[in-house]
């Protein structure tokens, strides 16, 4: 299992946090973009820090908690990600969206919701490399973990096997020691922590603990 950490509610500045995810064995460094349309929150990004990120050591992945995606896109492309996963409620049109994130060299993530049917995403399972399992209702970090994100889960690898694809399954939003108990069974590729690792004094520590729990 790998691990991507969100800085969005850390204890610390935001360059702190870059550099202690840099040192850390993190695995990405979760990039959350909010707009204050899609969701209410906002993430305002200036120059140093899409610096800041492009020329971090750990690979990035970018969610896009926003709308007009393609601008974000553009935007997130600077940072050389190694992929950009937007949420499936802010667009209609996938298969638009889904050539434009190719078009950048960078793979393709969609996260979902924990309001909408697993079932809506189907037709572009074979497109694209990512989903992302949402365990929280979009827009803030420090939320509390959604019980039936374990089904979800579940019910999304059964499909992948059956269907024989190879995309890669992420959960994000309220990870700890113990709410990712309830993910043990699962045969999780990737997970996103944020408060839990970002609000501690030992990176590490925390990780190892959340890659003891699934072990
Ligand atoms: C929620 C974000 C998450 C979240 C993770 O809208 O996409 O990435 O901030 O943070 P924690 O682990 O604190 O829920
Ligand atoms: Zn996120």
């Amino acid at each position: 299992m790998k691990t991507s950490i969100s800085f969005l509610s850390s204890q610390y500045s935001f360059d702190k946090t870059i550099e202690l995810i840099n040192k850390s064995k993190a695995d990405f460094i979760h990039v959350d973009v909010m707009d204050g349309l899609f969701v209410n929150n906002r993430t305002p990004f200036d120059k140093s820090m899409l610096d800041t990120l492009k020329n971090s050591r750990k690979p990035k992945e970018v969610h896009l908690m926003t709308l007009h995606l393609k601008k974000f896109i553009d935007v997130f492309s600077y940072i050389k990600p190694e992929s950009i996963i937007y949420e499936f409620e802010a667009t209609s049109d996938h298969n638009k969206l889904i050539k434009y994130i190719k078009s950048k060299e960078v793979k393709v993530g969609i996260a979902i919701n924990p309001l909408t049917n697993i079932d809506l995403l189907i037709p572009y399972l074979k497109k694209i490399n990512i989903i992302l399992v949402m365990s929280v209702i979009p827009g803030y970090g420090g939320q509390k973990f959604l019980k039936e994100t374990t089904e979800r889960i579940s019910y999304l690898e059964k499909i992948r096997e059956e269907q024989d694809l190879h995309f890669v399954i992420s959960v994000d939003g309220g990870i700890s020691e113990d709410t990712i108990k309830s993910l043990k069974e699962n045969k999780l590729d990737r997970i996103v922590a944020g408060s839990y690792v970002c609000k501690s004094a030992n990176f590490d520590k925390q990780i190892e603990k959340l890659e003891n729990v699934v072990k």
